[in-house]
C-alpha cells in the first residue's frame, strides 16, 4: 500500500499560530486579572537589567558570533535592543552602533550606560520593528537577539530587517522553550500548559521559505538564573506567569519555585541546572527574494 503524501508545512502560517495562540492564552489570563499585557516590559525591565546584568559575567556567544565578522568601520543597528547588551558590547568594536527598542523603561538603563561611560558613537530610537525601520539609519550590520518570540508579522519584520542592512543580518534566539516554561511554573499556576513559543528552528523554516538559507551556530551556555532571595525569584518571574494579585497563584508561584531553588555557597538562590543551548541565525543581506 502506497503512503499517503506527507503534506507540506507552511512555515510562516505556522509561525503566525505559534505566536498567536501563546499571546491569546497570555492576555486571556490578564484580561481575566482586569489589564493587559501591554506594560509587560515595563514591569519587566528593572528584572531583565538583572538578568542581564549576571549574564555579562561570562562570554555571549551572540557577541563571539558577530565579532567573527565584524569590521571596526562597520555600523550596527541593534533592533529590539532591550537594557543594551549587545549594543553596549560591540560599541566599542563597531564605528557607530544604534538601538532600538518600543520599550522607554528598558532604554532608559540602556541611557544610563551611555551616560556613564561617555560613549558618543551610539544612539538610541524609541520604536517598535518594522514600524519605526524609516526612522533608523542603513548599516553594515543588524542584530536582534529574543525579540522575534511575540511578533505575529514574521515576514514584514525579517524582510525590513534584510533590506536596512547592506552586508550582515544576525538573529539569536532560544532552542527550546524558556526555562521558566520547561520547569511547568505557567502549569503549577494557572493549572494548564503554556503554549509555546517559536524557536530558532522556526525561523530557519521561515527564512527558507522567504528564499533564504541561513547558517545556524549553536553554542552552550551557564544561563543567569540565580536570585538575591525568594522575594526577588518571585519579582522576576511575576510578569512572565501573569500571577496578579491573586493570592491563590502567588502561594503557588513561591512553592514551585522554593521546590526548585537551591542555595548557592554565597547565599543566592539559583536553579541547579543552568545549561542551555543558544543559537545565532545569520545571513548575507539581500537574501530574502520571496514573500513579497
Ligand atoms: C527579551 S528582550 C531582549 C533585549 C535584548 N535584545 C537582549 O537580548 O538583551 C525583548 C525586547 O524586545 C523589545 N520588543 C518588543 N517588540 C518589539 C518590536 N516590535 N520591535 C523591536 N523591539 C521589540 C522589548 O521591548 C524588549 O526590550
Amino acid at each position: 500500500m502506497m503512503t499517503e503524501a506527507v503534506e507540506p508545512i507552511d512555515h510562516v502560517q505556522r509561525w503566525r499560530d505559534l505566536v498567536a495562540a501563546r499571546r491569546e492564552q497570555h492576555d486571556a489570563v490578564c484580561a481575566a486579572q482586569g489589564r493587559t499585557t501591554d506594560d509587560y516590559w515595563a514591569r519587566r525591565a528593572e528584572g531583565f537589567r538583572k538578568f542581564v546584568q549576571e549574564a555579562g559575567r561570562q562570554a555571549d556567544p551572540f557577541i563571539e558570533c558577530i565579532l567573527k565578522q565584524l569590521r571596526p568601520e562597520d555600523t550596527v543597528l541593534d533592533v529590539g535592543a532591550g537594557t543594551g547588551r549587545h549594543t553596549m558590547a560591540l560599541a566599542g568594536e563597531a564605528r557607530h552602533v544604534t538601538a532600538l527598542d518600543p520599550s522607554a523603561p528598558m532604554l532608559g538603563f540602556l541611557r544610563e550606560d551611555i551616560e556613564s561611560r561617555k560613549l558618543v558613537n551610539v544612539d538610541v530610537i524609541e520604536g517598535g520593528w518594522p514600524d519605526a525601520a524609516a526612522d533608523a539609519p542603513e548599516v553594515d550590520v543588524i542584530i536582534s537577539a529574543h525579540v522575534l518570540y511575540p511578533i505575529e508579522d514574521i515576514v514584514s519584520f525579517l524582510q525590513a530587517f534584510d533590506r536596512k542592512s547592506k552586508r550582515l543580518c544576525f538573529l539569536h534566539l532560544m532552542t527550546w522553550q524558556p526555562w521558566f516554561d520547561q520547569i511547568q511554573l505557567w502549569e503549577t499556576v494557572h493549572g494548564e500548559a503554556r503554549r509555546p513559543q517559536p524557536t530558532y528552528i522556526d525561523v530557519v523554516n521561515v527564512l527558507r521559505q522567504l528564499g533564504c538559507f541561513a547558517n545556524v551556530e549553536i553554542a552552550w551556555t551557564e544561563m543567569p538564573r540565580s536570585f538575591d532571595d525568594i522575594d526577588d525569584a518571585m519579582s522576576r518571574f511575576a510578569e512572565s506567569i501573569a500571577v496578579g494579585e491573586d493570592e491563590g497563584r502567588t502561594t503557588r508561584l513561591r512553592a514551585a519555585l522554593l521546590e526548585q531553588l537551591t542555595q548557592m555557597d554565597d547565599g543566592r538562590l539559583a536553579f541547579p541546572d543552568r545549561r542551555y543551548p543558544l543559537a545565532t541565525v545569520w545571513w548575507e543581506a539581500g537574501a530574502l527574494t520571496a514573500g513579497d
